[in-house]
């Protein structure tokens, strides 16, 4: 049985994500890590902080913050939204750690080694007033190609064009608004993609036939507009300095790696900061070095992450000369919109995640979130089809079914799950049902397709409404108590069910149905098709409580004051 390695894309530091971030990579990462693991699958799920670059600098700038300390209460301010989304990382790293600066810059060495980096004297927009050099971000201008006048060096928000600062019309310091600016010559350590060009398109026609056609056509694209040789250096003070014993004229001008030279290394380095932690992960090697098919390795992320997963980072890998274990599958997610337009910050319109959790528990917004998981198309978040799918599909179809089984069992038959007769014609049907949908739940999570998924889950769940509908216990005890208890000891072990295979979605709940059923040795480990079909886990006499209701039902007035508070359409 092969080890799961999962990463999600690393969140970038300068702020809390907003709900179409935690979507489209951390919350499918944890949904599956914990279905692998439910299945008794060896997991390692990893994430971790993106802290450097431009805009970490500008972001602590504003603060009016030490860079480092910045990062570091950044880091723990988004760590706390993850704890409360309940992502179950095995670790959650930074990439300004020493163990990513040790290996980012064994990286830098070994391509160089292998001729693929070359220093190059570049022009480069210098700021007298500033004393420095301004690179990405930190200069700003008018777009030369669609006239918006605050792109930002890197690239235009507006068109979304990739720039470099020299393109930039009238440009001006993002620190001190000069307009001064010259253009001056300097050094910079450059990777040679060009000549990687050919490997990268061999490594990714022999893996692109597992990968969704999302991340394959962008790999594809980008392939054929061709590898450039890229800058890997940047003229700041906060990043990975590179390496004095390699490039001594270089380090003692103070250069660091670009943020996207160092950042996906960080999925090797948070490995390596989860196993300084703790002597018991020494081995963290045999997850990542010379392991080929012993480990499957598969990252989550939205598509404009795709490029330099699919084909930047390969080319990295592929240029160092050392087995690292490179992806294995990506699954790739496209927008989540509000209300069809961009989520903004600074219009203030959407939803970000600490927010979220201000208003509901995590539950309500995990389930949301994946059962319209933006998988084959952009997918929109409205306030009306928020609550619209949190009352029928969470307050109705599960929470309802649980209440009314276990208050009304405890009613009629007391504290105990009850006896009653032998499983008839209607537990038969029901069994073959729930088995049936079970393994089409699996089939789906096996193969990544969330929105799938949730939808056989809540099909497990609405199974159990139907049943509990024809049999009618609350009409049955007046005629056939026995009968009335056999439907509430099979809805039991439904809840049973759910509990456990409800958990990669909507852990905390999960939890709460397993505690009502106070099962000893129960692991919550996955169930087979067998147990399905005969629903008698939970046996007679297990002691059950009745748990507070699992979902509350949301009004028209909360829909209201949601929309007031976040902005409804911005089209009405
Ligand atoms: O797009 C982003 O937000 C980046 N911070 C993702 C980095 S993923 C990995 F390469 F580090
Ligand atoms: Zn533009």
């Amino acid at each position: 049985m092969a080890r799961h390695l999962i990463t999600s894309a690393l969140p970038y530091i300068n702020g809390i994500k907003h709900l179409g971030n935690m979507v489209g990579s951390m919350l499918p990462a944890d949904v599956y890590a914990r279905y692998l693991r439910q299945r008794g699958h060896d997991v390692l799920y990893i994430c971790a902080t993106d802290e450097h670059g431009t805009p970490a600098e500008l972001a602590a700038k504003e603060q009016g913050l030490p860079v480092d300390e910045f990062c570091a209460q950044a880091h723990d301010a988004q760590k706390a939204v993850y704890d409360g989304f309940a992502l179950a990382f095995d670790y959650f790293g930074r990439s300004s750690s020493a163990e990513n600066v040790e290996i980012t810059q064994h990286f830098a060495r070994r391509l160089n080694e292998n001729g693929f980096i070359e220093e190059r004297a570049i022009r480069q927009v210098y700021s007298p007033a500033d004393g420095r050099f301004l690179p990405d971000r930190y200069v700003e201008g008018t777009c030369p190609h669609c006239g918006y006048d605050k792109a930002r060096g890197d690239q235009c928000e507006n068109c979304t064009r990739v720039l470099d600062p020299t393109d930039l019309i009238n440009p001006r310091s993002a620190i001190s608004g000069s307009t001064e600016l010259e253009v001056r010559e300097t050094k910079h350590l450059f990777l040679l993609q060009s000549k990687l060009q050919h490997e990268v398109e061999e490594w990714v026609a022999r893996h692109e036939a597992q990968w969704p056609q999302l991340a394959s056509s962008i790999a594809r694209k980008w392939l054929n507009e061709g590898l450039h040789d890229r800058a890997i250096t940047r003229d700041l003070d906060w990043g990975v300095p590179v390496p004095t014993d390699t490039w001594p004229e270089l380090a003692a001008e103070g250069k660091v790696f670009y943020v996207w030279f160092d950042a996906p290394i960080e999925y090797i380095g948070a490995t390596k900061e989860w196993a300084d932690q703790d002597p018991a992960h020494r081995d963290w090697k045999s997850w990542w070095y010379d392991v080929d098919d012993e480990v499957r390795y598969t990252e989550f992320m939205a598509k404009d992450n795709v490029p330099f997963h699919t084909v930047m980072f390969p080319a990295t890998e592929l240029g160092v000369r050392e087995p690292w274990k490179k992806v294995d599958y990506v699954k790739a997610f496209n927008w989540l919109t509000y209300y069809g337009g961009k989520f903004s910050t600074s219009q203030k319109r959407g939803v970000f995640t600490d927010q979220a959790l201000e208003i509901l528990p995590a539950d309500y917004w995990r389930y949301f979130l994946i059962a319209n998981a933006p998988e084959s198309d952009d997918s929109s978040f409205t306030w009306e089809h928020f609550t619209a799918t949190v009352n029928k599909d969470l307050a109705d179809t599960l929470g309802n079914f649980v209440n009314r089984v276990l208050s009304f069992s405890r009613k009629r038959f007391g504290e105990e799950v009850p006896a009653g007769s032998e499983p008839g014609e209607a537990e038969t049907r029901l069994g073959e049902e729930i088995a049936r949908l079970l393994a089409e739940y699996e089939e789906h999570m096996e193969a990544l397709q969330f929105r799938k998924a949730a939808a056989a889950l809540r099909a497990l769940w609405s199974a159990g409404n139907s049943y509990l509908e024809e049999k009618a216990p609350w009409l049955e005890i007046k005629t056939d108590k026995d009968g009335a208890a056999l439907t509430l000891r099979t809805a039991m072990n439904l809840i049973h069910l759910y509990a456990v295979v409800s958990e990669p979605f909507i852990p905390a709940t999960a939890k709460a149905m397993r505690t009502a059923l106070s099962l000893q040795d129960d692991t919550a480990t996955w169930v087979s098709a067998d147990e399905a079909r005969s629903l008698d886990s939970v046996p007679a006499g297990t002691p059950f409580t009745v748990p507070p209701v699992l979902f509350a039902k949301l009004t028209d007035e909360d829909l209201e004051t949601y929309k007031e508070r976040f902005g409804g359409d911005p089209q009405a």
